[in-house]
């Protein structure tokens, strides 16, 4: 099963989410691939200290070479990126949309391959849309307030007439959140009466250990078992595998 990490708004939490996520399933005892399509490879630095190794470079793909998967923690596999991913960005050509889709196609074994993506819906992005089966979409409150939802839709359901992309919206994850209390009651009615169907009902909170988590490359649920972050990051990962589950 593949999954994209997507939201063109920068920010939101998207390698986060994917650096935690892709742990969780790891620890569930699935086979797990993270994959990073972003040039700035905040992803791949989660994982490594130093240099990526050349050969697990996601920018082969478009010198027509097969990138080949990192061993980076039990069941865990990374293909990263580095900067020089940026320049295979373009927005054009239909045979390179379809490289992500017929690499994967040609490599079996994971249960689980999860896509971090730029926040742009550019030749990456599109390319991990179309390879993908459900999209998870980080969000932080006032992305709600200038229709960003919708234009990500829209932009799914062109991807979807104009390649035949089978991806589906699993659900919006609420990102960085205040303490619901500060959080006014009525936005929060008005998210669920549009969105509702969508959003899950386990929210992240902003938490410092999230940071620490990330930039020490240790998830916050190795680092701080206990805390609040790491319950949230549970909790999420139970009710997306619930999701998952009750999938037609
Ligand atoms: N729940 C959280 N609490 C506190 N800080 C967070 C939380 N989630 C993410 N952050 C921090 O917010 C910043 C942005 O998060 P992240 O890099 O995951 O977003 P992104 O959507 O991937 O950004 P980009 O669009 O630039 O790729 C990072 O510094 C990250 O450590
Ligand atoms: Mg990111």
């Amino acid at each position: 099963m593949r999954i994209i990490m997507t939201n063109q708004k920068g920010g939101v939490g998207k390698t986060t989410l994917v650096f935690h996520l892709a742990s969780l399933f790891a620890a569930d005892g699935k086979r797990v691939l993270a994959v990073d399509l972003d040039p700035q490879a905040n992803l791949t630095s989660c994982y490594l200290r130093g240099e990526l190794p050349p050969e697990s470079n996601i920018a082969l793909l478009y010198r027509s070479e097969s990138p080949l998967p990192l061993i980076v923690g039990d069941h865990l596999d990374l293909v990263g990126s580095d900067p020089s991913l940026g320049s295979h960005e373009d927005h054009g050509s239909t045979d390179r949309i379809r490289a992500i889709k017929e690499w994967l196609d040609g490599l079996p074994g994971y249960d689980i391959v999860i896509f971090d993506t730029p926040p742009a819906m550019g030749l990456f992005t599109r390319s991990a849309l179309l390879a993908s089966d459900f999209a998870l979409i980080p969000a932080d409150v006032s992305w709600f307030a200038y229709k960003g939802l919708a234009d990500l839709v829209s932009s799914i359901e062109s991807l979807r007439a104009r390649h035949q992309a089978e991806v589906r919206p699993l659900g919006i994850i609420l990102n960085g959140m205040q303490e619901r209390q500060g959080f006014a009651q009525e936005t929060w009615a008005a998210l669920d009466d549009r969105y509702g169907h969508l959003l899950f009902k386990n929210t992240i909170p902003e938490s410092v250990r999230v940071r620490e988590a990330a930039s020490q490359g240790i998830p916050v649920t190795e680092l701080d078992r206990r805390g609040k972050a790491a319950a949230a990051y549970r909790a999420l990962y139970a009710e997306i595998r619930e999701r998952l589950e009750a999938m037609p």
